[in-house]
């Protein structure tokens, strides 16, 4: 490995060179299972024969311009993301921190809309919403804060999935919450049936916006296009990205109401956020998702998957939980392993380990049948044999 490279990440010592569906190959020539998709990215696979050919058209086309001009296939995305979402408008960026960005600035535009000169947010405990200051300042997570305070100010924290607590804040400082609808980095923590819900009605309650991060539960990753559409709400405002370009980078906010009018002329921009390169991929990905119809396949499979592997592990004395929705799934054991992605590896499987001792999958949805079984025993067996030492 050279030293040119930062070292802000605990690389594995693989490198990859070609990947095609569920697969990947590495330098040596060895295939790999991709069960994290990137890390809640490659949704529909490597090298997608659809989106490869959309890309390179469109790179032969036009690349990028500025949004100081009108980008067609950008407003031809916002408005297939408002059909399918709800929502009104939408600001394009390159990242989900990026994304999470536009949905804070839209918050405090909104509390000083409401005459709130020091806007709060409420945010949760083990949640993630990225690593520029404002995120990782948001996030509950003190490992990714420390060593970079101050941090930036207005959030109050509550745990995740207490719907009392959020109800008890008496703070007139208070103008929105930001939740995952399902917490991915924090253990892949879903909440209960009634949180979203009761969230949103003591938002309508105290005038506050409902913002959700859905970075990783958006694009179908939940079984739903986007999470909050399990539990017949409306969000205000929805931060995307991971999947929305299935590997080409892009993120998204979307907002209605009053918080579509929040960020104006000259209130916020990207340079190169929704150019025409990035939307032909998200383009391409949601003409495939619809047209193949593979949300309608995330919720069986997911359930399939969480059924194989209570069957298989359900007894395991280790296993403290089994859960997910949809295609994100969580093994939880009852002590710290990581060491598990390594062993992983060597038996041709890319798995995560997350909040240290919760084993997070986050498969394609492409998985075929076999390739399904292959990931339920063999990971089981993995697992077994992990916790038998
Ligand atoms: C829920 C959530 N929000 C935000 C982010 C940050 O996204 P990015 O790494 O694209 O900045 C992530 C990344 O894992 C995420 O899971």
């Amino acid at each position: 490995m050279t030293d040119q490279v930062m070292p802000t990440y605990a690389r594995l010592p693989v490198t990859f060179e070609r990947g095609e569906g569920v697969w990947l190959w590495d330098t040596d020539g060895k295939r790999y299972l991709d069960a994290i998709s990137g890390v809640a990215v490659c949704s529909l696979g490597h090298a997608h024969p659809a989106i490869a050919r959309a890309v390179a058209t469109q790179a032969g086309r036009l690349l990028h311009t500025s949004n100081i001009y009108r980008i067609g296939l950008q407003e031809q995305l916002a408005t297939h993301l408002c059909r399918l979402s709800g929502l009104e408008n939408a600001f394009f960026c390159n990242s989900g921190a990026e994304a999470n960005e536009a949905v804070l600035k839209i918050a405090r535009r909104y509390g000083h809309h409401q005459g709130i000169a020091a806007l709060r947010v409420v945010v949760m405990e083990r949640s993630f919403h990225g690593r520029t200051l404002a995120t990782l300042s948001a996030s509950g997570n003190p490992r990714i804060q420390d060593g970079f305070e101050p941090l930036v100010e207005g959030f109050v924290r509550v745990p995740y999935n207490d719907l009392a607590a959020v109800a008890a804040l008496n703070d007139p400082d208070i103008a929105a919450i930001l939740v995952e609808p399902v917490q991915g980095e924090g253990g892949v923590r879903v909440p209960a049936a009634e949180y979203l819900p009761g969230l949103r009605a003591i938002a309508d309650q105290r005038g506050w916006l409902l913002m959700l991060d859905e970075v990783q539960t958006g694009m179908g990753r939940t079984g739903q296009w986007f999470a909050f559409q399990h539990s017949g709400i409306q969000p205000d405002v929805i931060s995307l990205a991971k999947a929305l370009g299935n590997g080409v980078p892009i993120g998204a906010c979307l907002a209605r109401g009053i918080a579509a009018q929040m960020l104006g002329g000259g209130k916020h921009a990207s340079t190169f956020g929704g150019n025409p390169l990035a939307c032909s991929a998200a383009l391409a990905v949601i003409d495939t998702l619809e047209s193949g119809q593979w949300i309608a396949r995330v919720a069986a499979l997911g359930a399939r998957l969480l059924a194989g592997f209570k069957t298989r592990l359900g007894n395991n004395p280790r296993v403290v939980d089994i859960r997910g929705k949809g295609l994100m799934i969580g093994i939880e054991l009852d002590a710290p392993c990581t060491a598990l992605v390594a062993e992983a590896l060597a038996r041709g499987y890319l798995i995560n380990v997350t909040a240290d001792t919760t084993v997070r999958l986050l498969p394609p949805f492409i998985l075929s049948a076999e390739e399904e079984t292959a990931l339920l025993d063999d990971l089981s067996a993995l697992i077994t044999a992990y916790t038998a030492r």
